[in-house]
């Protein structure tokens, strides 16, 4: 059963709509990621759940309780934000040992449960210190450790890693994997960073203005978003105006960026002749060469190099098509010796697997 449901919620502002209809649910032990943009309603979504705000319609089942009439105290949760909120003249240990405090446990029992929290997060050597003492990644697992010390149901953390830098975040990426894990509870995290949302979650719902657009694993959201907003907004993607330009049983053939055509598979017959989109293929699907390779339902087409960027792992082509199209395409730079592949002004033969990309009308 689901831990976390929600139903059909919404919540304005005087006329703003900030979640216009949100559902989904979440199962026990999940890394579950509501991820979008500045305002598209994420953290407001949190505030509900967590019972800062409560939603215009709609329902929260906990356990598959409506928790509607329980204030936020009650609710079997806690909230982790983007500043520590650590008690400052509290050592690690007595900060980590708060909560149970709060809830009246014997002194045995907190010493017990807060010696398991400390080593199972791995903060002894820090367990005395002051919170001015540690670094802000070191602030931030102690208030995640505190968080976690009475086990609530779910842990609510609203971009707790944005005031970290880049490295200190992605150190963090791991060491939040392995609390959760650890832990048992189920997280409801929150981020606009989608590269942080696909590599620490189960699943991720993708917010827009109040919806989720789409939900799902992050392989799936990544390799088969089901619209333009999810392609763009995860990821680069090459998104290229398509058109439905002959269609049979089963199939219909794409016309492309007016430039080549791609035969796709149309099982419930969605497409029809003259429907348009967008084609979105990943940088690192699109093939180039020097010669052109001809295969059976693969497009292959001349293109010109427009410029490159160099990644480290790999190298980001521009080709520029004769009407002016440009498609990128990541090249993995693991061939030993190789500097790079090609020149700016280059000729090249691009080639393009229907498999690989996904037509998109929405
Ligand atoms: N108390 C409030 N009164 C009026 N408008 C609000 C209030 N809280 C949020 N909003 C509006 O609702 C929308 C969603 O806000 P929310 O804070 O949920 O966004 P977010 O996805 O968390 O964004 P960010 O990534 O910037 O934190 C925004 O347009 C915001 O201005
Ligand atoms: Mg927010």
């Amino acid at each position: 059963m689901a831990i976390l449901e929600l139903k059909n919620i919404v919540k304005q502002f005087a006329d703003y709509t900030a979640v216009n209809g949100v559902s989904l649910s979440i199962e026990q032990g999940e890394f579950f990621t509501l991820l979008g943009p500045s305002g598209c309603g994420k953290t407001t979504l949190l505030r509900m759940i967590a019972g800062f705000e409560s939603p215009d319609s709609g329902q929260i089942l906990l356990d598959g309780k409506d928790i509607k009439d329980l204030p936020p105290e009650k609710r079997p949760l806690h909230t982790v934000f983007q500043s520590y909120a650590l008690f400052p003249h509290m050592t690690v240990r007595d900060n980590i040992a708060f909560p149970l405090k709060m809830a009246k446990w014997n002194k045995s029992a907190i010493n017990e449960r807060v010696n398991e929290q400390i080593s199972s997060v791995q903060l002894e050597r820090f367990a005395e210190r002051y919170p001015h003492e540690l670094s802000g990644g070191q602030r931030q697992r102690v208030a995640i450790a505190r968080s976690l010390v009475d086990r609530p149901k779910l842990l609510l953390l609203d971009e707790p890693l944005s005031a970290l830098d880049a490295r200190l975040r992605e150190h963090m990426h791991v060491e939040l994997v392995k609390m959760q894990e650890k832990s048992g509870v189920t997280f409801v995290y929150v981020t606009h960073d989608q590269s942080e949302a696909l590599a620490l979650s189960s699943r991720v719902a993708v917010m827009n203005h109040g919806i989720v657009e789409q939900l799902g694993t992050p392989r799936e959201i990544y390799s088969r978003p089901k619209t333009y907003y999810v392609a763009d907004f995860i990821g680069k993607c090459n998104l290229l105006k398509a058109k439905v330009s002959h269609s049979a049983a089963e199939h219909v053939t794409l016309s492309i960026a007016d430039s080549f055509e791609l035969t796709i598979a149309n099982p419930e017959n969605k497409f029809n002749l003259g429907t348009e989109g967008w084609f979105a293929i990943r940088p690192e699907k699109i093939k180039a060469n020097w010669d052109p390779r001809v295969e059976d339902g693969i497009a292959n087409f001349k293109a010109k190099v427009k410029g490159y960027y160099y990644y480290g792992d790999g190298t980001l082509y521009e080709f520029l098509l004769e009407n002016g199209t440009v498609i990128q395409c990541m090249l993995s730079n693991n061939r030993p010796h190789q500097a790079s592949f090609f020149e700016d002004n280059d000729e090249v033969y691009i080639s393009i697997n229907p498999l690989a990309g996904n037509f998109l009308v929405e």
